[in-house]
């Protein structure tokens, strides 16, 4: 039945120019799906079948490189245009007047704060920084060269077994205090790892000082009675925190809705964001652009370097991005505030090979042809590192603000009208009907060859 128009949208379609049609040249058939917010619906493809019995087309689109997953108010990013937005807010504006746990409360309440709602806001979260005793325990058992980013995931995960009451996901006041808590208790569970790691005791919160304040108390306080952090460092530490806060669907925010959407407690889900976080692509792209600063080791070796990036031997860690085809809005931001840490803290070499590096590549056709330009990791590594932060607490960090972006994008999914259970499809490629052999009857060769994914199926 060649060019039969069918109308697959559940609703009556008000506006026809909304629409769009679908020829399936297999049948002539036509399909008119509905078009909104300029997607169409994949659901609406699996009326388009060839056999009555057939299960249907879908969408192929692996790593979700064009499916829009959830409806989002939280951040709005144009990666062509280098905008960054919180609940409509332009990041520049929110790192010259704001602060991280005013931003945090943006995030997770959709507005800005009034004064009594922050007072109420920073107190709570202050006065939750301590964690149970027990967990000290849990880390003593880690190796002591254990990464702290695997420490932290663990004591994540960790808590939800502190905390029961909060697999109520639906509970309004199991969710503020689970908020309320990981706010408060990442920073110190990501300190407690640093201090494991270096074999110093743990330093325990000091409610008289701000967010970013007491996590560099944290860190670094030794015999001093009370710690007094450089107010500089301390404002640079909490604008990458606000840098930080969220970045709409990326990996591990997809990861904490996806965990989320079993409803599983926000402890377990948030660990799922840690989890993605670790992997080098992601969060522990900083930590990789200074072990290749150093490889590089001077200005004078940047040639040869890009050269080999060029060959595909090496890549330019800490530039290029899947949404950014445009300078990165927080890589500028960080820059300019990269100066004032400087400043504060000793020279550090590295910083002129970043600033090198940077000038080479933006003018060489094989990065701008591909849109590749610096992204936040490129120079938040080498700020860590003059705050004498050891690489491996890069990505530990990156996860003490992001905190903020997973609860608000954990919450916005559990109260979302279309949410559902995350299952995606899958187009099976492999063997069918095939017959079990016995092990006396199997032929092949008598070692394993390679890991199992190398294997032909
Ligand atoms: N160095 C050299 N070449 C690169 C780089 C890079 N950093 N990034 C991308 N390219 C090249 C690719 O080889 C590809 O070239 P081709 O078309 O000739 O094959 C082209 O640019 C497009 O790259 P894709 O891999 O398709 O881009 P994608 O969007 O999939 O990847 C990613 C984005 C993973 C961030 C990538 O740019 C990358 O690996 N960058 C380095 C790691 C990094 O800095 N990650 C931090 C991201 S920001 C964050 O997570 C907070």
């Amino acid at each position: 039945m060649p060019n039969e128009t069918e109308v697959v949208a559940e609703e009556t379609v008000a506006n026809s120019e909304e629409t769009l049609t679908v020829t399936d040249n297999r049948t002539g058939k036509s399909y008119e799906l509905p078009i909104v917010d300029d997607t169409i619906r994949a659901m609406d493809l699996r009326q388009i079948k060839v056999r009555e019995e057939d299960f249907g087309m879908m969408a192929f689109d692996p790593a979700f490189t064009n499916t829009a997953a959830c409806r989002s108010s939280i951040t709005y990013i144009d990666g062509e245009a280098g905008i960054l937005e919180h609940r409509g807010i332009p990041i520049e504006q929110l790192c010259e007047h704001s602060t991280f746990l005013e931003v945090a409360y943006l995030l997770v309440y959709g507005e800005l704060p009034t004064r009594p709602q922050l007072e109420d806001w920073t107190f709570d979260i202050t006065t939750h920084t301590f964690v149970h005793e027990d967990i000290k325990q849990f880390l003593k058992g880690f190796r002591y060269d254990a990464h702290p980013m695997g420490m932290l995931l663990a004591t994540v995960g960790a808590l939800s077994t502190f905390y029961p009451g909060s697999k109520n996901t639906g509970d309004q006041i199991e969710r503020y205090l689970a908020t309320i808590r990981l706010l408060a208790k990442v920073p110190t569970l990501a300190a407690f790892s640093y201090r494991h790691n270096m074999g110093l005791p743990y330093v325990y919160p000091d409610n008289d000082l701000s967010y970013s304040e007491n996590f560099l108390s944290m860190l670094f306080k030794m015999t001093e009675v009370k710690y007094e952090p450089d107010p500089r460092l301390a404002r640079a530490l909490d604008v990458l925190f606000i840098l930080h806060a969220d970045h709409e669907q990326n990996c591990s925010t997809s990861a904490v809705r996806d965990v989320g959407s079993s409803d599983v407690d926000p402890y377990s889900a948030v660990a799922a964001g840690v989890a993605a976080l670790y992997g080098p692509l992601h969060g522990g792209a900083n930590e990789a652009v200074l072990k290749m600063l150093r490889r590089i080791g001077s200005v004078e070796e940047i040639p040869a370097f890009l050269e080999s990036v060029k060959n595909r031997e090496e890549k330019l860690m800490g530039f290029g991005h899947r949404v950014y085809k445009n300078y990165d809005p927080r890589a500028k931001i960080i820059k300019s505030h990269a100066d004032g840490v400087f400043e504060a803290t000793e020279y550090n070499p590295l910083v002129e090979i970043a600033t090198e590096l940077e000038k080479r590549a933006l003018d060489d056709e094989f990065f701008t042809s591909r849109k590749l330009y610096p992204n936040v990791d490129f120079y938040s590594g080498i700020i860590y590192e003059a705050l004498k932060i050891p690489p491996e607490m890069f990505t530990v960090i990156f996860a003490i603000p992001r905190t903020a972006g997973w609860l608000a994008q954990w919450m916005e999914m559990s109260d979302d009208p279309d949410k559902k259970i995350s299952r995606p499809r899958q187009i099976y490629c492999g063997r069918r009907n095939e017959d079990y052999v016995p092990l006396g009857e199997r032929e092949g060769p008598d070692t394993i060859e390679g890991p199992p994914a190398t294997r032909p199926s």
